[in-house]
């Protein structure tokens, strides 16, 4: 059966009616982690952010339903101009790009003209469009060590990531003071006690952790390198200390192991980000129905964007 746009109502199997809907327009579905588990499993490709902008860059699909936020569709915009890019929900946005003004940060520029400036993707197109260079979390250390060793380095918007980055690579960045809501609302007090009651479990970490949390990890890394070390490890359980999204895939690609999430200060449940978690099934199906809420972008920022992303592309490993 194939369903079409003009259906008001969502249809009662969405998994069969997204698929039919996918293949009517010639669309492919990307999926970050930390999406549901329903969105999750009716993507063609699920991944970190470098793998789905290495995704919407070489996809021959017409038409890109990005279920992640708001800056990940974007850059799949920057990257795929002729295609459209399709948000299930335009306000799934992201709080490290919040914190980072594209003026603000134009001002820290200029503060400080003889730096590199390197950003984290998790920023708009126009903090993109200031910026010399772009990393993400899986690519970040490498890039900076690549850097001239005598310039130096701003790097935004995240100061947990910078400050790991900078640990890992050596070099002294001067950090734009953002950070993410998540990553901050983990609870030391219930890692601790997690770790006593599983004290075999190996500890995975996400970058973007404040570094007393990282400080008890094991693994440390974006959450496709979790994934894999999750795989490659001798460890039989884990206490992740990332959006829980990504225990799905955990559980899907090594069934035989253990996962445990690190929940917020007081319990809450505020370690499941916000933003990400505004995309749903209905949604999707909705957006592939009206053709909307759709990415636009002025050409002039699209192309000052990609500069900076395309020399991450080419500079990363
Ligand atoms: P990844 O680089 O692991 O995809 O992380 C993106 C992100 O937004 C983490 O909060
Ligand atoms: Fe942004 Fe944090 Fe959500 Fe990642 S988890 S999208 S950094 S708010």
């Amino acid at each position: 059966m194939v369903f079409t746009a003009t259906q008001n109502h969502a249809p009662h199997d969405l998994p069969a009616a997204i698929s039919a809907l996918k293949q009517e327009r010639k669309a492919v579905i990307l999926a970050h982690y930390y999406q549901d588990e329903a969105v999750q499993d009716i993507a063609d490709f699920i991944g970190d952010s470098l793998e789905l902008s290495r995704k919407a860059a070489a996809t021959d699909a017409e038409v890109i339903v990005f279920c992640g936020v708001h800056f990940m569709a974007e850059t799949a915009k920057i990257l795929s101009p002729a295609k459209t890019v399709l948000l299930p929900d335009l306000e799934a946005g992201c709080s490290l790009a919040d914190a980072c003004p594209a003026e603000a940060f134009a001002a820290f520029r200029a503060e400080h003209p003889d730096h590199i400036a390197v950003s984290y993707i998790n920023c708009s197109a126009a903090v993109k469009a200031l910026s010399d260079l772009i990393c993400t979390s899986s690519n970040a250390v490498d890039l900076v060590k690549q850097l001239p060793a005598d310039r130096p380095i701003l790097f935004a918007p995240d100061q947990n990531l910078g400050r790991w980055v900078q640990r890992q690579s050596g070099r002294q960045l001067t950090l734009w003071p953002g950070s993410c809501i998540v990553h901050e609302t983990f609870s030391e007090q219930a890692l601790l006690q997690l770790k006593l009651e599983h004290p075999e479990a190996e500890v995975l970490a996400h970058p973007e952790c404040q570094q007393h949390l990282l400080d008890l990890a094991d693994f440390i890394g974006s959450t496709s390198a979790l994934l894999r070390r999750a795989e490659a490890s001798s460890a039989a359980s884990f206490i992740v200390l990332t959006e829980p999204g990504i225990l799905h895939q955990m559980r899907l690609k090594v069934p035989g192991k253990s996962f445990y999430e690190v929940p917020g200060a007081d319990g809450c449940s505020c370690n499941a980000c916000p933003y990400m978690r505004l995309n749903t099934l209905e949604k999707v199906w909705q957006c592939l129905d009206l053709m909307q809420p759709e990415i636009v972008m002025d050409e002039a920022l699209r192309l000052k964007a990609l500069a900076p992303i395309e020399k991450m592309l080419a500079m990363s490993r």
